[in-house]
């Protein structure tokens, strides 16, 4: 297949320099401008759950395909020549070989961990405390919080990734902080106050009362603002009090609407220390649970060492898991169950949890799945690899049909793969037969050169 013309890489300071220029120009939320737009290239996206049926049934791909873009939305997605031919007033964008698939959503990260990602030597408690904590401590200040959030968001939207769920802080500027700089990229975002009121340096604490009256107002300033979405985040059982947890629920049954993210049964010794911590518990998730903190809007990262009772319960209220591949083996958590808790019926989001996930590619990402997958004895279809970087994600966050969606209907927040953006991958990519032997080369061994543009909301981010 001939190389993608006019396609190269800017390379990334470059890449990051010249989006704070075109941020600076960007139209209203949902883009102002009523210019069609036809996208042509081989377009990838899904009808169906590709994890609990046959996978082939869930795809819709087409080698010459086009996605017709009017505004911020996606009108129609079909073939290419055909929907040219029907609108020839569209600007027309041709990628060739490429791959135009929805924007990745990542399901769960932490932005003010950027600044420590890829930190040696530890595992989850000592990592929380030697690395992570110092770090967060930083963000009350607005200015610094300003700078890492708009450097997260670059940094993922350079890999491809064009909606984040993030923890913040505990302090209220770092919501503000993520929030404006999503607001200025027009991304949609999931956000929330990091609530802990045990168990964290003194400077990092909040209390029961202050974390349910700041994410209040924190949820009610920023939640359904432009492409905001807030989500009510104690960050685990071990750094909330009993008292804090109830406060935590009772909000969200104020609000129900508004999704609940934690993290739950990521590492043995944590397990351990939150069945001390609450004797009476059945389990883990129980300490949710019991505070009112389990339902259908309700994140669980990691959800690794699960007992059958926490895998029904999760089930029968329609939770999400999300499964952070890079940060299970970097921090050295365990192997995540994917297809066991898929055919339990579990909705999985995949996320890149940095920086305890030591990238923020959703290609790398995809990759440590596949990987994990492996050491279970299941290899993961690239289908099955996409849907979870996209639509699988977006189902987690009750966003699908509006983002992770390459159907008519859909904002337009799309990521268009270059299949050979690097010698190795290209000697590879030459030699596939199908779509899916050329596309797995660039799911195992790509990273931000693989990325050949990013649109969001019906606006072309990538600088030529
Ligand atoms: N559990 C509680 N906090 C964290 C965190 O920041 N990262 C990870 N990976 N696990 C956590
Ligand atoms: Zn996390």
């Amino acid at each position: 297949m001939p190389p993608l013309a006019g396609l190269q890489h800017s390379g990334s300071a470059q890449f990051y320099n010249a989006h704070s220029a075109i941020y600076a120009v960007l139209p209203p939320p949902y883009g102002a401008r009523m210019t069609k737009q036809l996208l042509l290239g081989q377009t990838l996206g899904f009808s169906g759950n590709p994890l609990t049926g046959d996978w082939a049934d869930a795809v819709q791909f087409d080698s010459a395909g086009g996605v017709l873009i009017d505004g911020a939305q996606i009108v129609a997605v079909g073939n290419g020549a055909a929907l040219k031919a029907a609108h020839a007033d569209a600007v027309v964008t041709d990628y060739g070989d490429a791959v135009i698939s929805a924007g990745f959503v990542d399901a769960h990260m932490h932005y003010p961990q950027t600044g420590i990602i890829a930190s040696w030597g530890k595992q989850l408690i000592d990592w929380l405390n030697t690395y992570t904590f110092p770090e967060e401590a930083r963000f009350g200040d607005p200015a610094y919080a300003a700078m890492v959030a708009d450097r997260t968001l670059d940094l993922s939207l350079a890999h491809g990734t064009t909606t984040l769920t993030s923890f913040c802080t505990i302090h209220p500027e770092s919501v503000d902080a993520f929030f404006n700089a999503a607001a200025a990229r027009n991304m949609a975002v999931v956000a929330g106050k990091t609530c802990m009121d045990r168990n964290a340096p003194d400077n990092l604490r909040d209390a029961a009362q202050s974390a349910y009256d700041d994410s209040k107002a924190l949820l009610e300033k920023w939640h359904g603002t432009g492409r905001a979405q807030y989500a009510i985040t104690p960050r685990f059982s071990p750094t909330s009090t009993p008292d804090q947890l109830a406060a935590l629920g009772a909000l969200w049954a104020e609000h129900p609407d508004c999704l609940m993210q934690t993290h739950l049964s990521e590492q043995h010794p944590e397990i351990t220390w939150v069945k001390d911590l609450f004797p009476d518990a059945r389990d883990y998730l129980d300490t949710y649970e019991a505070f009112g903190l389990l339902g259908a809007k309700g994140l669980y990262g990691h959800a690794i060492h699960l007992e059958p009772r926490e895998i029904d319960r999760l089930a029968e209220v329609g939770a999400a898991v999300i499964h952070c591949p890079t940060s299970n083996t970097f921090i050295g958590s365990g192997l995540f169950d994917l297809m066991g808790l898929a055919r339990a019926g579990l909705q999985i989001g995949l996320a890149t949890d940095t920086g305890g996930g030591s990238s923020f590619s959703m290609l790398r990402t995809m990759a440590a799945a596949y990987e994990i997958g492996q050491l279970r004895g299941v290899a993961l279809h690239p289908a099955q690899l996409m849907w979870l970087a996209t639509e699988g994600s977006a189902q987690t966050l009750h966003m699908n049909g509006q983002i992770g969606s390459l159907n008519a209907g859909a904002i337009a927040d799309i990521t268009v793969l270059d299949l050979a953006s690097t010698a190795a991958i290209s000697q590879r990519f030459d030699k596939a037969n199908d779509i899916w032997d050329a596309l797995f080369p660039t799911i195992m061994m790509g990273d931000d050169r693989a990325i050949a543009d990013v649109w969001i909301a019906g606006q072309r981010l990538t600088p030529r």
